[in-house]
């Protein structure tokens, strides 16, 4: 039978209560002399002895599992998900509390576990992933060096071809594709091996427009448009005119790529919020929402010809200048990019007297 922890508390209580009150009734009004002495003393030793067992079944019953209880949070928060509750079998609110107690730390050491699982497999994951950066770079170094000679070749032997050749397309198209390899070659290993952004303050707009020149260049038998929106007040921005030209024309070569047919680009800078902001804006496909979360992982590429490096590369290369790339999608009407970085803090105004 379930009874209740006051009910518990108060029987005794009262049973004391209610006994002295009987006895002391019953004495004043029935006996006399010695009699009545030995009655009352029997009386107090009696409701004595009531209250020693009441005192010992309250510590028994609540003062004991609430130490108990105590000190297993106290080993809990110590890190020993291990303990259990030894008054959960008790059919009462205490039990309740106990059986709630070791349910809890049942679901903590669950969720450690699984917590556990998951950092050793991404640790075996970035082990993984680390090993094959190592080959890939290694690969990429070795592939670069034979290729630039091939490059060179070609162009030698391109240079060399008559004006009306129908070779002279064909060798266009190689340089063009050698070109392509040449990029991912150079992400790849920047991506494998970054170097430190030589931060320095300089024109933004010149370092965008040198961005869109090259990929005007990959668009001029395109019906794309890409236009550059420069800022002319924007004062010196701290940055890498290199890397930064390359995460601009990142966003810019996957903005020709999301065009089908003929489409429109705008770069734009602008200075806001004590930051320059490069926004890249297309009227490509868009990316679908699903996909959104994840073009920012390192390979992770829709294109059957994408090595999926030029997003994360971009991004790396931004926060190592404090900044940040959001953006913002719709699926078949276009995207938009911008790249953020802080501005210079305004030198404090110096105090002069006259
Ligand atoms: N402007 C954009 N419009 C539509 N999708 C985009 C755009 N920019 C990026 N994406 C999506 O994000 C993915 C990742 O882009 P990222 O530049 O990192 O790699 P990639 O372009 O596929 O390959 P890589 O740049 O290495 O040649 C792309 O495959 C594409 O699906
Ligand atoms: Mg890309």
């Amino acid at each position: 039978m379930r009874i209740n922890w006051r009910l518990k508390a108060i029987l005794p209580v009262a049973g004391v209560l209610l006994g002295g009150v009987f006895i002391f009734i019953w004495v004043t009004l029935s006996l006399q002399g010695p009699e009545r002495q030995k009655v009352i003393l029997v009386a107090a030793g009696g409701a004595v002895a009531i209250c020693g067992v009441t005192l010992v079944m309250l510590a028994v019953l609540f003062q004991r599992p609430l130490e108990e209880l105590h000190q297993k949070i106290a080993q809990l928060r110590d890190g020993d998900l291990n303990v259990t509750a030894s008054f959960a079998g008790r059919n009462d609110e205490i039990g309740d509390l106990g059986r709630n107690f070791n349910e809890m730390v049942r679901q903590l050491r669950e969720s450690r576990e699984k917590l556990h699982e998951a950092h050793r497999t991404q640790m075996s994951r970035a082990e993984h992933l680390a090993t094959l950066g190592e080959l890939a770079a290694g690969l990429a170094h070795e592939i670069r060096n034979p290729l630039a000679g091939i490059a060179g070749v070609i162009e030698v032997i391109g240079r060399d071809l008559p004006e009306n050749s129908p070779a002279r397309e064909v060798w266009k198209e190689v340089q063009q594709e050698m070109r392509h390899i040449q990029r991912i070659l150079n992400d790849l290993l920047d991506y494998a091996r970054p170097r430190l952004p030589d931060i320095r303050p300089a024109d933004l707009n010149t370092t965008a427009e040198h961005a869109v020149k090259l990929a005007r260049q990959q668009v001029l038998s395109r019906p794309i448009e890409i236009d550059l929106i420069t800022a002319p007040d924007l004062p010196p921005v701290e940055h890498d005119s290199g890397q930064m030209q390359q995460v601009l024309l990142n966003l810019l070569l996957n903005a020709i790529q999301a065009i089908e047919s003929s489409g429109r680009i705008d770069l734009q800078l602008q200075s806001r919020d004590n930051c320059a902001v490069v926004t890249v804006t297309d009227t490509g496909r868009g990316i679908d929402p699903g996909q959104l979360p994840n073009i920012f992982r390192p390979f992770f590429t829709t294109k059957g010809k994408g090595t999926g490096l030029g997003l994360s590369l971009a991004q790396r290369i931004v926060q190592a200048h404090n900044g940040r790339i959001e953006v913002a999608s719709t699926r078949g009407t276009g995207t938009r990019f911008s790249v953020w970085l802080p501005l210079r803090k305004p030198e404090p105004v110096a105090a002069y007297s006259k």
